[in-house]
């Protein structure tokens, strides 16, 4: 059976190099995975006093991520941390205390930067913020990509035969990690387990 995937692509920009490379990663992804891209533009900044009543796209957010059986963080890398929009969808998911949607959920992170260390400082970050909220990461293949427009184009195309083996074989190896998630679940409370670290 087909494992559902949703992908966040952690930048806003109308010509990101980090959707150009999700694009990439969508055609290469294994067969055994569907890939669907869940938004994160019209989430509104965090602020606690909104988690009462949540609004629709922080709603459908949550939805999306729970709905997810994977999920996959494609992302640049800010000031040498995770992008404001990214860590703000993160933290709306997090949220209200309680019903954390990402407990659990296999996930990766990959990015694509115009730096020599291919956002490996984000990916840094992302994986305190996923072991904080309990969410399994892959931890090898590591993909820090230094994006090369040339190599890249904007229809998923991969026109470097060793730029292609190399991300097709990231996939391939997330495919994997989310089945061996997956086949491991035990049945169980999904949610925050220690009171005192989230409130
Ligand atoms: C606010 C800001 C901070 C940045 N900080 C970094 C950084 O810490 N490391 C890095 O490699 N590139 C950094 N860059 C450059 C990004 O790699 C480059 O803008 C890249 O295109 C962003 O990805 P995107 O096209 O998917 O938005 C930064 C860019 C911006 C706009």
């Amino acid at each position: 059976m087909a494992h559902r995937i949703g992908y966040l692509v952690g930048s806003l920009s109308s010509d990101s190099i980090n959707r150009v490379l999700s694009k990439a990663l969508v055609r290469l992804a294994p067969d055994g995975l569907e890939l669907t891209e869940i938004p994160i533009r019209d989430l509104p900044l965090y602020n606690r006093d909104d988690e009462g009543d949540l609004a629709a796209p922080i709603v459908a957010f949550k939805q999306a991520v729970e709905q997810s059986d994977g999920l996959l963080f494609v992302s640049p890398e800010y000031n040498r941390s995770i992008p404001a929009p990214l860590k703000n969808a993160i933290d709306w998911g997090s949220r209200p205390w309680g019903q954390n949607s990402f407990a659990r959920k296999p996930t990766g992170i990959i990015g694509a930067s115009i730096g020599s260390i291919g956002t490996a400082v984000m990916q840094s970050s992302m994986r305190g913020v996923l072991s904080f909220l309990d969410a399994p990461q892959l931890n090898a293949p590591e993909a820090y990509i230094t994006f090369d427009p040339e190599v890249y184009g904007d229809d998923g195309a991969v026109h470097d035969s060793s730029t292609e083996e190399f991300l097709r074989h990231y996939m391939e190896e997330y495919a994997a990690f989310v089945e061996r998630v997956l086949s491991s679940a035990l049945p169980g409370h999904v949610g925050d387990s220690d009171p005192d670290v989230m409130h």
